[in-house]
């Protein structure tokens, strides 16, 4: 499939699914997510200490709820989606809160905006595993960083192409072949493809970086935040990713990582 009917997908998929997704999701704007379930950054603590005045971009950024976290402390933020629908959300949230991000639709291998002396910080939570391009994304945030500038991003977990298996009574992970990760990819109702994300092993994730002269700081592979007899309220209290959809999968979640972090620095 070509790159452009892969972003064409992409759009197509997000802009129908945009509605159900904010519906069925809660994404809390008083902490930094990384994925479902998974404890925010007022616990992981991969963000400066300081955020006051940083230059920040996010890509693949959906209704850019981080962006309006970091914007709530104090950073000067941009974000990008290609969903038209999912900027809309953006720009609800905005109007909501009076939060400002300087919001744009287009495509994460589109020319990033450009800021005096660059980006202290690009980030970008489960989206760059969409793109037909990803090293070319990640080459493009090492450019657009000013020396010592953070990027920052999630991605699925290479684990979590396996399939979560009961076997006499025990369950556990079933991957046929680590090296040829099975993509995730999701129909339509004609059976056709609608749309496919990535999983990506740390090989080919260490080799973007590396390439494009990042220094790898910090790899995570978080367990979800402890969750069993809470009601689902304290749940979304507790955890800036939360939907029911995912809660089914706790008990995976809490054996197999369902996300891996990378926190890179351009060398100063
Ligand atoms: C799983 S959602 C995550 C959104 C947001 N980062 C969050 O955590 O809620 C993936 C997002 O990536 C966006 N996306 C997919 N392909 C993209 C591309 N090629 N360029 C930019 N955004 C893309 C989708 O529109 C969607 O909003």
């Amino acid at each position: 499939m070509s790159s452009n009917s892969i972003n064409r997908n992409n759009r197509r998929y997000w802009d129908s699914t945009s509605r159900d997704y904010h519906d069925e999701t809660t994404i809390s704007i008083k902490d930094f997510h990384y994925g479902p379930l998974v404890p925010g950054d007022l616990t992981l603590k991969l963000l400066p200490e300081s955020l006051e005045g940083l230059k920040c971009y996010e890509f693949g950024c959906g209704a850019a709820q981080n962006s309006f976290f970091l914007s709530s402390r104090g950073a000067k933020c941009y974000a990008s989606d290609i969903s038209r629908k999912q900027i809309d959300a953006a720009h609800a949230i905005a109007e909501r809160t009076g939060l400002k991000v300087e919001l744009s639709c287009q495509g994460m291998d589109e020319p990033f905006p450009v800021v005096h002396g660059g980006f202290d910080l690009i980030h970008s939570a489960y989206a760059i595993s969409f793109s037909p391009y990803p090293h070319r994304v990640v080459a493009q945030a090492a450019a657009a960083l000013k020396p010592g500038g953070i990027l920052l991003f999630s991605t699925g977990h290479p684990l979590f192409a396996g399939e979560w298996l009961e076997l006499e009574g025990e369950h556990g992970l079933f991957l046929r072949d680590y090296f040829k990760l099975p993509p995730d990819i999701r129909y339509d109702d004609e059976g056709k493809e609608a749309i496919r994300s990535v999983f990506y092993n740390f090989e080919k994730l260490s080799k973007w970086t590396s390439r494009a002269g990042l220094m790898i700081e910090r790899i995570l592979e978080p367990r979800p935040v402890e969750l069993r007899n809470h009601s689902a309220r304290q749940l979304m209290d507790k955890v800036p990713y939360y939907s029911s959809a995912w809660w089914e999968h706790y008990e995976r979640l809490a054996h197999c990582p369902v996300v891996t972090i990378l926190k890179c620095r351009k060398p100063a």
